[in-house]
């Protein structure tokens, strides 16, 4: 590039830009900054690759998930390879030493043992959350931790608000209580609000709804015979859309009762979410617009994520801010107005390369050379 074009695109950038070096970062500490124990679920990759990708073997949730659905280059969910770059060894013969591709053996895989790296830099406003749960909750300690837990749908220790399975769950190790649980004991959401956020960021669904067992039951519901419930086929399948997921905070750490005083120190804090996935539209963006985000969710209407959602209402007027919890008597809770209590702030989406990717990056040659 030319001296002048460069000092002129150097002059517009720094107009609109600065050049941060390091991102600061908290100490990796197990709880996010609202205070609530993070990253306990995650999905269990079959790194050997005997769970079945069949349809027919899917009728429950399992946390079982195929390695293509993490890594790049081996077998997914469908079945089938995700989409990625290989490249012919014809063309380049530096690829000689990637290895080939599982599926097109006569290309190369660049991609192989590499993965999608999504990132987002998540603003918490800790004080107003704790303050907004606060005054819901008539400042009663008990109350408040109760609604906050509902919002989240654990407990701040981990504890899920949902009836643990009276079965082990496929995929859960049998030391990990606190993961053995689905919703299928709780369908109305008594236990765990249906629009909590881990119930929307995970429902746990299976290909069909719980009480389909078995052939027969799963022709009538493919022919249409059984009797549906409203919010059935509303959510899809768990098995597509996981993420194995890793949040570090940033910024210093307030906890709820520091929160909750007048004096509370004021600073930018909140999450450096990251995540890892095959195929980010599919996993990372379908589970935050079509779950987290979207107004409309497994029979809910005008609420988004509790914890996590923009507040913005939709574009015919209609509000996006509530959020519903059915109490144990039947009787539905409507909280109106929630304020957004986390913004994304920036983010990115990166490739992860494996080793040999890395090598044959490493070696390519410059102009220059
Ligand atoms: C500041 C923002 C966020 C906070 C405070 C937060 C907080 C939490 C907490 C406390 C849990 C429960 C712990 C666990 O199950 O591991 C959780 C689970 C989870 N979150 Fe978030 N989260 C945030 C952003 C996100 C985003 C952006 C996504 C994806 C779009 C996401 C997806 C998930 C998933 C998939 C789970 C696991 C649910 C399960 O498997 O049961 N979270 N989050």
């Amino acid at each position: 590039m030319k001296a002048a074009s460069k000092a002129l695109l150097d002059e517009n950038f720094k107009a609109g830009f600065s050049i941060m070096r390091e991102l600061p970062t908290g100490k990796l500490v197990s709880k996010e900054p609202f205070g609530f124990i993070d990253g306990i679920s995650q999905p269990r990759i079959d790194w050997s690759q005997v769970q079945s990708t069949d349809n027919h073997d899917h009728d429950h949730y399992s946390n079982w998930t195929a390695l293509g659905e993490i890594v790049l280059g081996y077998l997914n969910e469908y079945g089938l390879y995700t989409p990625r770059p290989l490249i012919d060894p014809a063309h380049d013969p530096a690829a000689e030493n990637l290895p080939d591709a599982e599926d097109l053996p006569a290309l190369k895989d660049f991609a192989r043992n590499g993965s999608y790296l999504v990132m987002r830099q998540l603003r918490q406003d800790v004080e107003g959350f704790w303050r907004h749960i606060d005054e819901l909750a008539g400042s009663n300690a008990s109350l408040r931790e109760q609604l906050a837990a509902r919002m989240v749908g654990r407990k701040r220790d981990g504890t899920p608000l949902a009836p643990r399975s009276p079965h082990r769950i496929p995929g859960i190790n049998s030391d990990d209580a606190i993961n053995n649980f689905s919703y299928d004991l709780d369908r109305d959401g008594v236990r765990c609000p249906i629009g909590a956020h881990v119930r929307r960021s995970n429902p746990r669904t299976g290909d069909y709804p719980p009480d389909v067992n078995g052939f027969w039951s799963r022709m009538l519901r493919l022919l249409g015979f059984c009797q549906q419930r409203d919010d059935e086929d509303l959510v899809a399948s768990t098995r597509f859309h996981r993420l194995m997921r890793r949040g570090r905070g940033y910024g210093p750490i307030l906890s709820p009762t520091q929160a909750l005083k007048p004096d509370a120190e004021q600073a930018e804090r909140g999450l450096q979410f990251i995540c890892l996935a095959g195929n980010i539209s599919r996993q990372f963006e379908f589970v935050q617009n079509a779950w987290n985000m979207r107004s409309k969710f497994a029979g809910l209407e005008n609420e988004r994520d509790p914890v996590i959602g923009v507040r913005e209402p939709l574009s015919d007027g209609t509000s996006t801010n509530h959020f519903r919890s059915v109490e144990a008597s039947g009787v539905t809770r409507e909280y109106r107005q929630l304020p957004e209590f986390v913004n994304v702030l920036g983010g990115g989406y990166f490739f992860m390369p494996g080793i040999a990717a890395l090598r044959y990056l490493a070696s390519a040659k410059t102009p220059e050379d």
